[in-house]
């Protein structure tokens, strides 16, 4: 087990008395945290020690939200629950039983980001030996993901209260700390929206009373051996996305 590599602790530069983190060291750890952490799509069997859970889920709490709120709740699953919910998965999948609380159309993503799919696509489906127009095998793939890619952990991030995009957006930032909590801990990852899709099914399973379920997140050790673990992705540069005004 590997500790964290970034904490919000004082560093030797963190000025006396101060909270603010910063300094060559921080950029340091921010850089290898935030480009480190990748998605990982096979795992090793193993699960992750209980204590380095717990750990990183306090951790992720930390994410930021409008006025604190914090509308989330997360369930996580390992061992024979685990496995249980994988088929229930499969089946509700195999029987189309499609219940997203958030709904999804191909319709929302405009040309460029249409795009950036496609060459994501086409990274990773090449890696498995997949070409581009065999649509029942990238089907079958997307079906065996439900599995959670053989990870022996997953975690369900619902959004409370009403569920609507604001409180949504405070779980896209809980989201984004815990894969980077994750990251520090040497826990791989893979968010799924997938998983999002049978929101009933998970639902029913760990009895879940309250909120939209968002995404899945995969969860354990990587397998390094894994070529699906190769795949690179870039970004659009920062031009692309980002105007400075002045
Ligand atoms: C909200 C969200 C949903 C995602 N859903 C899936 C999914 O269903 N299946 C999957 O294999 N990867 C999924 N991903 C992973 C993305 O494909 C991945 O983050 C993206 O291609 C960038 O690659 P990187 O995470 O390795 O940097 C999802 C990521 C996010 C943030």
């Amino acid at each position: 087990m590997s500790g964290p590599v970034f904490t919000r602790t004082r560093t030797s530069e963190t000025p006396a008395g101060g909270t603010q983190t910063g300094g060559t060291r921080t950029r340091e750890y921010a850089e290898q945290l935030i480009r480190g952490r990748r998605a990982t799509r096979a795992f090793r069997p193993e699960p992750v020690p209980e204590d380095v859970v717990r750990a990183v889920f306090s951790l992720a709490g930390a994410a930021p939200s409008n006025s604190n709120a914090q509308p989330w709740r997360i369930e996580i699953v390992g061992g024979a629950r685990r496995d249980r919910l994988a088929d229930a998965l499969r089946t509700a999948h195999t029987e189309r039983r499609v219940t997203a609380d958030y709904p999804y159309s191909e319709d929302m993503y405009a040309p460029v980001h249409q795009e950036r799919r496609a060459a994501f696509g086409a990274g990773l489906y090449g890696a498995l030996g997949i070409g581009p127009d065999d649509h029942p095998a990238r089907a079958a793939y997307d079906a065996e993901s439900l599995g959670f890619y053989g990870a022996p952990h997953a975690a369900f991030l619902f959004v409370t209260g009403d569920g609507g995009p604001r409180l949504a957006a405070d779980a896209g930032a809980y989201l984004q700390t815990l894969l980077l909590a994750m990251t520090a801990y040497s826990v791989a990852s893979c968010p799924q929206g997938l998983l999002s899709f049978y929101a009933d099914t998970v639902r029913d399973e760990l009895r879940v009373a309250e909120g939209k379920l968002l995404v899945g997140i995969s969860f354990g050790y990587a397998d390094e051996k894994a070529l699906v673990n190769q795949v690179a992705t870039d970004r659009a540069a920062l031009a692309a996305t980002t105007t400075f005004h002045s």
